[in-house]
């Protein structure tokens, strides 16, 4: 409960609001009083009341007029209804119309006492669960402005003077020497990238991308993502091959954006899979919607962590060995996937591989389409 909670009590009956006053000021409450409905709305301006008690029938403005109005400005104030028993259905009536609770006349203190406790008791946990929300708003805020003043900018600079250096020093240093340098540059890059994401994730800025949006022909996406992976897969001894379903529609998209949810998923089943074992990436269109599927034959994922993967820091439980990460990847994915009004989904047998589909809504037909339907092409 609130230390000091204010009580506000709009009744016609002179002796109800007696009898509220006597019973709830007697525990740490004000209690204020007001004789009919417009008389109740302004006496609430007054005070903001904690909780509110009206009866449902008075002369002038009834109890759910008086609700209604109560609702309309302040939607979160708790409100319980006063009835007496002829009245009940218009109780249901005014819980369905957001009264918290209705109190039956006649009623006893001890129950009056009780079903305000109850009130005072929601109104401190709708206030509480505001300020947490509040509180997780700024810290995303501050996180984001923290991480980018903070950090990204001197280890920005700290980069540029490295590669400087080393290019002063190129003559001089030993093998060891570069090779140590080299280290120090990719962990220097790791950092920046992994602030990158972090920005991504915390910024509540997503939905600017939207300013850039504009017609997008995603077998371009498809092949600069493939594009950017290939390296790493061929090291692992693992090749890409992508499939596009013609005549595939332009998405109304940030070309970079999408390109870099596919990354994501590419570099995933890289991650995730093993040598030998090709990826399949399939783009095709069906009821309106492009997709995008990348298909592996990697350790596949848990039944139970399915639902949680595209939440932020989620990580799975079938880790190969020596794999790191940081569980964002799918996070950030998942944020452009709906500031393109589309989706991203999972499906996975663990030991035979995953299937991660990205689905976006499609704007127009692909203006070079080739005049056969459904011809497949590679890119
Ligand atoms: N293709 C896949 N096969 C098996 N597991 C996967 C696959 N893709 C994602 N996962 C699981 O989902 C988790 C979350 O993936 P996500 O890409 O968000 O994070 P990450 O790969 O761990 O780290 P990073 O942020 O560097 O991408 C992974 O840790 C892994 O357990
Ligand atoms: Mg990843």
């Amino acid at each position: 409960m609130p230390p000091n909670p204010t009580i506000l009590v709009i009744d016609d009956e002179e002796v109800v609001l007696d009898a509220c006053t006597q019973v709830l000021a007697s525990g740490s409450c004000q209690v204020c009083t007001a004789g009919n409905g417009a008389e109740g709305l302004l006496r609430l301006e007054e005070v903001q009341p904690d909780l509110v008690f009206v009866d449902l029938k008075m002369p002038g403005l009834s109890g759910l007029e008086v609700l209604e109005k109560i609702r309309a400005k302040h939607p979160r104030m708790v409100v319980i209804v006063i009835t007496g028993y002829a009245t009940v259905s218009s109780a249901i009536e005014a819980m369905k119309k957001g009264a918290f609770d209705f109190l039956p006349k006649p009623f006893t203190p001890d129950e009056l006492r009780l079903i305000a406790r109850r009130g005072l008791e929601h109104h401190r946990l709708v206030q509480q669960t505001l300020s947490l929300r509040r509180e997780q708003e700024m810290l995303r805020e501050n996180f984001a402005a923290i991480v980018s003043h903070e950090l990204k900018s001197p280890l920005g600079a700290l980069q540029q003077n490295l590669y400087v250096l080393v290019a002063e020093l190129d003559e001089q240093l030993s093998p060891d020497q570069q090779q140590r340098f080299a280290r120090l540059q990719t962990r220097l890059e790791d950092l920046l990238k992994l602030i990158h994401s972090w920005l991504r994730v915390f910024s509540v800025d997503i939905n600017k991308l939207k300013e850039t949006f504009q017609p997008t022909a995603l077998a371009e996406v498809v092949a600069k993502a493939v594009e950017s992976v290939q390296p790493h897969a061929t090291r692992k001894g693992i090749s890409i091959e992508p499939t596009v379903t013609e005549p595939l529609p332009l998405v109304n998209g940030d070309a970079g954006s999408l390109a870099e949810v596919v990354v994501n998923l590419l570099n995933n089943a890289v991650k995730y899979s093993f040598p030998d074992r090709p990826i399949q990436v399939r783009a095709d269109a069906a009821n309106g919607q492009v997709r995008i599927a990348v298909t592996d034959r990697g350790v596949g994922i848990a039944k139970e962590d399915l639902p949680h993967l595209f939440q932020d820091f989620a990580r799975g439980h079938t880790q190969p060995e020596g794999v790191s990460g940081c569980g964002l990847g799918l996070a950030i994915s998942r944020r452009i996937a709906e500031v393109h009004g589309g989706s991203i989904s999972a499906a996975s047998e663990p030991g035979q591989g995953s299937t991660f589909t990205l689905s976006l809504p499609a704007v127009a037909a692909a203006a070079d389409s080739p005049p056969s339907p459904n011809s497949e092409r590679k890119v």
